[in-house]
Formats: C-alpha cells, structure tokens, sequence
C-alpha cells in the first residue's frame, strides 16, 4: 500500500512536470501498470480483517425480521459463515443457508464487504450470541449479540373509558420496548381506519422519538363509543373501549371531569349514598348499557351494590 501511494505521487509529479513528451509518456504508463501491479500484490498478500466500527450488538422486535450486518475487508476468496453459539449450528455460508430452519438467511451483494445474516421472523428463542467467522487458517470471527423483544403498544387511559358527551376523547397510545422508533401508527375504531374525512374534529399527533401516538376526538358523541385500537408498525396493537355517556340529566354524570372512568364514577356515586340515587344510578347505567351490548353491567352492579353496603352499614 505503501509503496502504491508512493509511486502513485511520483506518478502524478511526473505527469505535471513531464508536459507530453514521448518518453515522459512511457514511463508514466508503466509506473502506473507498477502501482497497479503493486496493488493487487499488496490485496492478495493481506488478510481479511473485521471492520472494527461494525454495530455487534442488535435489538429486533418478535415477529419483524432481524438483521446482523458483519463487514470484512480484503476477503478475498474465503467464505463468510454466520454460526450460532448457543448449539454452534451453522446457518449460512457465503449467500448459502445451511440451517433447515428457513427463517435464516445471508444477504450480500457484489463487491460490498457486508455479510448479513436476516432471520425472519424474529422470534423470542433467536436471543443470543452468533458468529461470524472467515474460512482463513486460522480462523477469524467476530461476536455478535441478538435481542429479540416484545413490543406491546400501550393505550394509557386502559382497557375502558368513559366520556361524557361533548367532550373530547383523548386516547395517548405508545408503543413500548419497541426496538425502533415505529415508521407509522394507525388508529381503528372497530376494524376500519380512523377517518378524518367521515367526521370532523379528529386529530392524529404521533412523535416518533418517544413512540407516541395521540388521538383527538373533539366533542365526542355516542356514535363515536367503539373498540378503538392503536397499531404501531413494528409492536402488537392494544385496544381501548370508549363509552361515550350522553349524560344530560343524573347529577352523578355531571362532573367537569372530561373522563369517567368506572372508579371515579363509583367514587361520585358512592358520595350521595341514598338509595334513591343509588336506584338511579342502576337504571342510567342499564340504559347506558343497553346500547352497548356489554354483559359488564351485571359486574358492574353488584359493584355498585357493594359500594352501596359498605357505605351504608361498614363505614358508620
Ligand atoms: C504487471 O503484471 C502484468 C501481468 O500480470 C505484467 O505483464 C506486467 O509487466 C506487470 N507490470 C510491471 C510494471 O511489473
Ligand atoms: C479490531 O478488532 C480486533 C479484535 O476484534 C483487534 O484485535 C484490533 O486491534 C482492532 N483494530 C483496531 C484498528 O481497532
Ligand atoms: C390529552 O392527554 C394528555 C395526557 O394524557 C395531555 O398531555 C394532553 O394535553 C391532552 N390533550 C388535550 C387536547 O386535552
Ligand atoms: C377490540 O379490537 C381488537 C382488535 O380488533 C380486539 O383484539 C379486541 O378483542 C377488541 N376488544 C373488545 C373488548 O371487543
């Protein structure tokens, strides 16, 4: 190498110096054919080595393929092997995949010093250590470490959510322990795609760095209670139920509140512990219910009902 630079800078002070005459020209020509000549000497001789910035340490999503890239320099004709640690199973070598486990494969391109071995689709097993190994004597190989997480979008309101009519659904979805930042998330109400066209007064904020998704549904009315879910590209989706309470009358609804859910509505109801409240409390929720045909409401009476007990005859 060494040399080839040095003869290259001659070369080059040559032809500058040199202007076109004849013999000039010959000798640039042949101390060009040298330095090449000295190149590939230089190639043939060197070994391969591991690219030292190379990324070995990988985090994959279950489900999403996983990518560990391994670069040599100056490999000439050897082979490029990827070996898992754990059983020293070998997977693939060259673009060939040795493993009767299909979800490995190698991936290279002409003339790249890039050996990647994919797995796909990354599962929670594929955790671990893998080599990559060059067929030189002896042999050279690099440590790599596989992660394969599980990415669970998260609704922060939970599983349940009551909204007073009029006011606004605000659903905060993130995608947690996704190993990147999701290239998209998209919100269903029931199986379709959130439409902004359908209804005004919806907005979609998503913040790639922290993996969050806002949904805003301004003044919401009933017709917009459904089973909403936030789908981000590269973690499992997780689903809200929105009931929205069109609450005019009971005073137990009207709280400033912009979310009930079940607890504080309990709280507000348990405050005024008279039967009859209780007695109308039962029937706006069965009334609300049966819009929805939730079998929650039983459930949610006997609550009710103890709630009651409990203030009636524990806390005196
Ligand atoms: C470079 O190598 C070629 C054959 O590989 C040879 O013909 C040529 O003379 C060589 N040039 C020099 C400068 O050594
Ligand atoms: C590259 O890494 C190898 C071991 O993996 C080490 O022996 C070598 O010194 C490193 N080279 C540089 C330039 O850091
Ligand atoms: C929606 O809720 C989040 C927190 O849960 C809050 O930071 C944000 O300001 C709310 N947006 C609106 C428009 O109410
Ligand atoms: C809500 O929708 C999701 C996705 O379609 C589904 O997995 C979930 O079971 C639904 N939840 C309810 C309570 O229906």
């Amino acid at each position: 190498m060494w040399l080839a630079a040095l003869v290259y800078f001659f070369c080059h002070l040559g032809i500058s110096a040199g202007g076109g005459g004849d013999t000039s020209e010959e000798i640039t020509t042949s101390t060009i054919d040298f330095a090449l000549n000295a190149t590939s000497t230089t190639e043939s001789v060197a070994q391969p080595y591991f690219d030292n910035a190379t990324k070995r340490d990988y985090t994959a999503a279950v489900g999403q393929p996983a990518y560990l890239h391994c670069r040599v320099k100056n490999l000439g004709d050897r082979a490029v092997s990827w070996i898992r640690k754990r059983d020293l199973h070998i997977l693939t070598v060259g673009v060939h995949t040795y493993s009767s486990d299909a979800r490995f494969a190698a991936l290279h391109t002409d003339n790249s010093d890039e050996w990647t071995l994919r797995v796909a689709p990354a599962q929670p097993r594929d955790s671990g250590s893998y080599e990559c190994q060059v067929s030189t004597e002896p042999k050279i190989s690099l440590s790599f470490r596989l992660t394969v997480v599980v990415s669970k979008a998260e609704i922060l309101s939970g599983p349940e959510l009551f909204v007073r009519a009029g006011s606004d659904i605000n659903l905060t979805c993130i995608a947690r322990h996704a190993p990147d930042p999701p290239s998209f998330i998209y919100w269903y109400r029931g199986s379709n795609v959130v439409n902004y066209a359908q209804r005004g007064g919806i907005s979609v904020e998503t913040e790639q760095r922290t993996r969050t998704s806002r949904l805003l549904i301004a003044r919401a009315s009933p017709r917009d209670s459904g089973n909403y879910t936030c789908a981000p590209s590269s973690s499992d989706s997780a689903s809200v139920v929105v009931h929205v309470v069109s609450g005019e009358r009971p005073a137990a609804m009207q709280s400033d509140s912009q979310r009930l859910s079940p607890i504080p509505l309990l709280i507000l109801l348990s405050i005024r512990s008279q039967l009859k409240s209780f007695l109308t409390s039962i029937m706006l929720y069965i009334l609300l219910m049966s819009q929805h045909t939730s079998t929650n409401y039983l459930k949610y009476i006997r609550f009710l009902w103890n709630n009651y007990c409990i203030r009636r005859f524990v806390t005196r």
